[in-house]
Parts: structure tokens; C-alpha cells; sequence
């Protein structure tokens, strides 16, 4: 059965993968912070990226720029002028609405008065702050509200020192901030997240294709690692809602409880940002092409992710119930790649011997793979919690174990399992987690 809003949000603070941020303080709503599983997951979910974006490609170069960036770098994007949301105000109960996101645009979403929505105006989304002691006009800073721009300012130093011919890209992951008007749907929208993204510089006359090309490669990474292909679709945006820097934008919309949602969009941002850096820095950021000798703005193709809506969106489509025996079984169905944990090491009993036993299991495991040793509760509680985790294998220590040196591998998918001598277990991990490497 798919999992409903409200049992996602609990397992996960249940099981300790995500917390609002400052809980013990009544939680921020705006911000979450990633727990044990949680940060496994969301690491996982960029490993992933990475590999395919950056270690998988002879074209495509990392980069890690700074969250601090140049005032100007907002100016010349145009985000300090048009990264605006329209946000209306209800005089009944003060809430503050973003206007695109309503129903019926007379009626206030929250308290369900008409005729109570003030004027709309457009609210800048980004975050403020100021550089050194003095907080003056002349050193406001902005919290990148995209991690892209980090990517367009460092354009020439990366092609130059890395001597890269078009097409090439550069991928980025890191922390964005956006003062959203109205954050909500749990870790969906956030003012503080991570995004995933990559900018694929090439020549005008190829970025059609190369947009159709990334458009269907992004779509089959989540495919690949296991989202429901039901639950996937490609939405392209209507002339009046693409961004200002954009010639063609679609979605990849992931079936969230509420409905369609956005997971990730890839743009057509044609030469906008190049030539406007060029423009306000006095920069010449032309890409020179000896064979023909000719200077112009490469296009530029953005698939651009949120890391943190993703992991959800992974955790969301995992979730499934059956019965077993009677009983009801909670079972995460992450990707092996994506699990927080790839495998758990269980002793049969708090036995001592067996606890030592499971400890050197552990430690032989430990080097390649996420584990957590549980020696708590009956074994089939801890199977069961493993299964509500995702975990894929368990692997027991029983008393026949400090006899044959073998132990049991228990598959979270199938219940099935199967004996292996401690001697073999490497080589036995090494085959089933190599097959989706
Ligand atoms: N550089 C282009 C860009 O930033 P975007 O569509 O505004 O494009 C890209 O953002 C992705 O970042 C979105 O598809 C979404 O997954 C994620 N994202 C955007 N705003 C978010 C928010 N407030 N909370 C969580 N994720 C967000």
C-alpha cells in the first residue's frame, strides 16, 4: 500500500531520520535536520547524483563554491530584481499567502474568509545578511537562493584550468535558502535546502538536443534507482511560467500525497547568465573556438534537483505494507544504493559469546558497507525494524555460528534466507551489491 502524508512524516521522526530544526524550541517549520538514517539517506541520494553526473562522464568537472557571493553576482543573474514570488496578506487572520498558490483567489486558504486578501505585491525570496560588523547597505550579502550562479561566476577560471573544449558541464550540490512565502509539506519546501545541479555548456545550434538528451537522461536516473515509473512524470511549462533567464523548461513531477509535485527542472537557460556576467564583471566570458576562430556565448542546458525533495520523494515511493502471518510488515523498499543502512548485524541472543561474535562479523563488513550492530529485542522486533528502515540484508549470529563459523543472511525483499560461512560473506556482499554498482 502507498504511503499517506502523515505516516511518512511520523516514521521518520520515529525511526530518526528527520527532526524539524530546533524541536526542543517548538521547531522552526522552515528548516529540518537530518537524524542518523536520515543523513545516510541524503548522502546517498547525492553519491548517486555525483556518479552519475560527474565520476560516470569524461564531460562533466565538480565544483564547490562559496554560499557568500558577490552582491553583484545577484544583480547581473537578476534574482535581486525578479526572484520574487507574489505574496497577498489576510486582514482576518494576518496570514501571508503566496497568490499563485491559491484556490479561489478571493478566499484566504487558511482561515477561509473572503474578500479578506490584500493587494498583492512580489516579495523577493532571497535571504539577507551582512558581511563584517556594520550592517550597511554596501555590505548586504545574500545566502545563494540557486546553487547555478556559484557555477556561471566560476565559468572561465574551470575551462581554462581544466582545458575543456565544448560541450562540457560543471555539476554542483550544496545548500540553498529561500525565503519562501509559505514552506509546508514537511521537508518538500524548505527555506533552508540542498539542491543538485549541473550547468551543460554547448553551442546554440546543439542545445535543443542537448536538452531533449538531458531532459530523458535525468528522467532514467530515478527510474534506475527505483522510483515507480507510475510515479514519475515529464510536465513542460506554459510560455507565462517559465523563469526570466529561460528559452523552455520541463519538470520531472514525482506523485507526491497531495499530487503532482516538482523534483527537478531542466531549463534552457540559452547564453542569459554568461552574457550578463559578462556585462556587469567587464569579463569577457566568450568561448573562443580556434578551429573556426570565431568567439560566442556557449547555451547553457540546467538540470537542476533538490536534494532534500528527492530523498523524500525516495523515502515516499519505498514505503510499502503486507501482511505476513497475520501480522502487518512495514517494509522501506529503498534501492540498495539509497538504504541507510546496507546491512544490520544481529546477535540470536545478548548471549555474550554471540555478542562477540557479532562484533567481529561487523568489523569485517564494516570497511564497505553502512551497518548498525542492534543487540536490543527479540529478532523478530529487530527484523521487523530493520524492514521499516529499509535495510536490505540481516545478517544473524546464532549459537550454531560459534560452531559451523557461519551465520544468516536474511534478504528484506523476499524474508528469504540463506547460510554463509563468515569466510564467504565478502565475497557474498561483494556479488549481490556489485550487481547495482
Ligand atoms: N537553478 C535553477 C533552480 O534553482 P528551481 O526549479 O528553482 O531551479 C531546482 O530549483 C530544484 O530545487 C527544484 O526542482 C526543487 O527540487 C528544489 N527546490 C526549490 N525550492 C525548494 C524549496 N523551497 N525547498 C526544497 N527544495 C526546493
Amino acid at each position: 500500500m502507498p504511503a499517506d502524508f502523515d505516516t511518512i512524516v511520523n516514521l521518520s521522526k520515529r525511526r530518526g531520520i528527520v527532526f524539524p530544526s530546533s524541536d526542543i524550541y517548538g521547531g522552526l517549520r522552515s528548516a529540518y535536520d537530518y537524524g542518523p538514517l536520515g543523513v545516510n539517506l541524503l548522502r546517498n541520494v547525492k553519491a548517486q547524483w555525483w556518479r552519475s553526473m560527474v565520476q560516470m562522464r569524461s564531460d562533466i568537472v565538480g565544483l564547490d563554491s562559496a554560499i557568500l557571493q558577490h552582491r553583484k553576482v545577484w544583480q547581473a543573474s537578476g534574482h535581486e530584481s525578479v526572484f520574487t514570488d507574489p505574496m497577498v496578506e489576510c486582514s482576518d487572520c494576518n496570514s501571508r499567502l503566496r497568490l499563485d498558490k491559491l484556490e479561489d483567489l478571493d478566499q484566504c486558504s487558511v482561515c477561509g474568509k473572503t474578500g479578506t486578501l490584500g493587494e498583492a505585491r512580489e516579495f523577493n525570496l532571497m535571504m539577507r545578511t551582512h558581511l563584517g560588523p556594520i550592517e550597511t547597505d554596501e555590505n548586504i550579502v545574500y545566502l545563494r537562493p540557486e546553487t547555478a550562479q556559484g557555477i556561471f561566476i566560476n565559468y572561465e577560471n574551470i575551462r581554462r584550468t581544466q582545458r575543456l573544449k565544448l560541450p562540457f558541464g560543471v555539476a554542483q550540490v550544496g545548500k540553498t535558502f529561500r525565503n519562501e512565502i509559505t514552506p509546508g509539506q514537511f521537508v518538500f519546501r524548505t527555506r533552508e535546502f540542498e539542491q543538485m545541479e549541473m550547468e551543460f555548456f554547448c553551442r546554440p545550434e546543439t542545445a535543443d538536443e542537448w536538452f531533449q538528451y538531458w531532459i530523458k537522461a535525468r528522467h532514467n536516473w530515478y527510474l534506475d534507482l527505483g522510483i515507480t515509473p507510475e510515479n514519475l512524470q515529464i510536465r513542460t511549462h506554459a510560455e507565462d511560467e517559465l523563469s526570466h533567464y529561460s528559452a523552455g523548461t520541463v519538470d520531472v513531477e514525482y506523485q507526491f500525497p497531495w499530487g503532482w509535485d516538482e523534483l527537478e527542472g531542466i531549463a534552457n537557460r540559452t547564453d542569459f547568465d554568461l552574457k550578463q556576467h559578462s556585462e556587469h564583471s567587464g569579463e569577457d566570458l566568450r568561448y573562443f573556438d580556434p578551429e573556426v576562430n570565431e568567439r560566442f556565448f556557449p547555451y547553457v542546458i540546467e538540470p537542476a534537483a533538490g536534494a532534500t525533495r528527492t530523498a523524500f520523494a525516495f523515502l515516499i515511493d519505498a514505503y510499502d505494507t503486507e501482511e505476513v502471518n497475520g501480522e502487518e510488515r512495514v517494509v522501506l523498499r529503498l534501492d540498495k544504493r539509497l538504504a541507510p543502512y546496507q546491512i544490520a548485524v544481529l546477535p540470536l541472543s545478548k548471549k555474550d559469546d554471540l555478542v562477540e561474535g557479532t562484533q567481529q562479523v561487523a568489523d569485517i563488513l564494516r570497511p564497505t558497507y553502512q551497518l548498525e550492530v542492534d543487540i536490543t529485542q527479540a529478532i523478530g522486533k529487530r527484523y521487523r525494524r530493520q524492514d521499516e528502515i529499509g535495510t536490505p540484508y540481516c545478517v544473524t549470529y546464532d549459537f550454531d555460528s560459534l560452531e559451523d563459523q557461519s551465520v544468516t543472511v536474511r534478504d528484506r525483499d523476499t524474508m528469504l534466507q540463506d547460510r554463509v560461512s563468515i569466510d564467504r560473506l565478502t565475497a557474498y556482499f561483494a556479488e549481490r551489491f556489485a550487481l547495482i554498482a
